[in-house]
């Protein structure tokens, strides 16, 4: 099959990698050449493992084409998948959906009538979005018509049938959402628990159904509505267990119980499962914030109570200042802190909305002098943050005199750091860590003042 992929973020450039593999030709459309170019050559523009190998393999057998040009890939493609962005707008938080309409235009202006294309959204959207990209489309094929019919390369009698049945012989769009995970992207893309099929088109449904048929996973075929919810309810649902876990963590941190374990307890019960339980100084990245608050926005216009989502996001935002408290309650202003993580998670460098980065820039602006390292995301907080942060290369040096080691990101090269070299180095034995990277009373039989999340100790 031929596809396009519009967009080569995390889920464009990780949707084309994967189904090239598969041995599909996908064409990807970028409005910068400079990147382009470097996508042609093997670099995926993006911190994702194993993503560089994928694009460098399907490119050079020739499956992957990179390009500004729609009408060169809408020829050939059978599907067209927008994963552009969508960010919240500052203010409202509802998802700016800016370039997936200026994308759907695009689309409508260089459809090829002469056979037949699914399009779909894969970026989060919400409810109504691919409808409104219908629309789009039909209204640039309505502004070209009068061109399609005097080119002779189009069959009038299929323009003047497509005109007539709303263009649903030449076009569809579907919903298909992407679940992936950022630093798990490709072992997420090719092990879906299910895979989400929204369209009222039998044949745009069949035609996805076919396209996803080397993945595992159940099928879900619904409607384009119920599609693009599931993928804002999973999100939002996600983010709930996660600020519940984490009330439940500041509870635990008066009342002297141990969060962790307590949650691991609580999601032994089948109902409630034990995976995304895990407490730290709040979620972040480019997805549960933004599809949080999206939620929000748009079930508050539609007169729904979302107090329950604002909650969510209203600890979400307690647990990154109850970590700056605790900094600020143990080391003096002033002080130095040694900060280890700087990406909303680890494998990414990633660093939207990262918690880290807020801890950070809010000690630094209180007063603290803060030294940072992190294996992949430096470059980025240095765009952000420039001066107002010192950064190392040097995992353990950086540490050298600090009054405290902040852990802020799961990294793996933290979880059996040299514990015994770090009490060295630091000024304080005082270790205060977001993620719970280590056992109490290990780092108490070591000398250490720790303070970890959620724990006693
Ligand atoms: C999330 C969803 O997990 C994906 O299914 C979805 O496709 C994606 O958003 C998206 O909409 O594109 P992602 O943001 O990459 O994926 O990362 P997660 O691994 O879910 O982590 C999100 C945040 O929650 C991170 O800050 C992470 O540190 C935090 N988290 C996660 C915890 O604090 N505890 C946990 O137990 C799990």
């Amino acid at each position: 099959m031929t596809i396009t992929i519009i967009g080569h973020g995390y889920v464009g450039i990780v949707a084309a990698c994967v189904f090239a593999d598969f041995g599909n030709t996908v064409y990807v459309i970028g409005h910068t050449p400079a990147k382009l170019e470097k996508l042609k050559n093997g670099d995926p523009l993006i911190y994702e493992p194993g993503l560089a190998e994928m694009l460098q393999k399907n490119t050079r057998a020739g499956r992957m084409i990179f390009t500004t040009e729609y009408d060169e890939a809408l020829k050939e493609s059978s599907i067209v998948f927008s994963c552009v962005g969508t960010p919240p707008t500052p203010g409202t938080g509802e998802a700016d959906l800016s370039q997936v309409y200026t994308v759907a235009k695009q689309i409508g202006a260089h459809l090829d009538p002469s056979h037949f294309t699914v399009v779909s959204c894969k970026s989060t959207v919400p409810v109504g979005t691919n409808y409104e990209v219908k629309k789009i489309i039909e209204k640039e094929l309505v502004a070209r018509s009068d061109v399609m019919l005097s080119q002779t390369k189009h069959d009038a009698s299929l323009v003047r049938q497509a005109q007539s049945d709303s263009w649903s012989h030449i076009f569809a769009v579907a919903s298909c959402p992407e679940f992936l995970r950022e630093g798990t992207g490709i072992h997420d893309t090719l092990n879906p628990d299910r895979t989400i099929i929204g369209s009222d088109s039998q044949k745009a449904i069949d035609i996805l159904l076919e396209l996803h048929k080397p993945l595992p996973g159940e099928r879900v075929v619904t409607n384009i509505p119920s599609a693009e919810l599931i993928k804002y309810a999973s999100n939002s649902l996600l983010a709930t267990k996660l600020s519940f876990a984490n009330m439940i963590s500041l509870f635990a941190e008066k009342v002297g119980a141990d969060a962790p374990s307590v949650l691991r307890a609580v999601g032994l019960d089948n109902r409630i499962g034990t995976k995304n339980l895990d407490v730290s100084i709040g979620y972040g990245g480019a997805c549960f914030p933004k599809d949080v608050q999206a939620l929000t926005a748009t079930g508050r216009s539609e007169g729904v109570d979302v107090s329950l989502l604002e909650a969510v996001e209203k600890v979400n935002v307690l647990v990154w200042k109850n970590y700056v408290a605790k900094v600020k309650r143990l080391v003096k202003v002033g002080g130095k802190l040694a900060v280890w993580g700087l990406a909303f998670k680890a494998n990414t460098d990633d660093i939207r909305f990262a918690p880290a980065v807020k801890i950070v820039e809010q000690l630094a602006k209180d007063g603290y002098q803060i030294v940072t390292y992190d294996p992949a995301a430096m470059p980025n907080v240095k765009k952000q943050l420039g001066d107002l942060i010192t950064y190392s290369e040097k995992q353990y040096e950086m540490i050298e005199g600090a009054d405290a080691l902040c852990i802020l990101t799961e990294w793996n090269e933290f979880k059996q750091a040299d514990l015994v070299k770090i009490k060295k180095i630091l000024k304080n034995p005082l270790v205060i860590d977001g993620r719970n990277l280590y056992e109490v009373q290990k780092m108490k039989d070591l000398g250490f003042t720790y303070i970890s999340t959620g724990r006693k100790g």
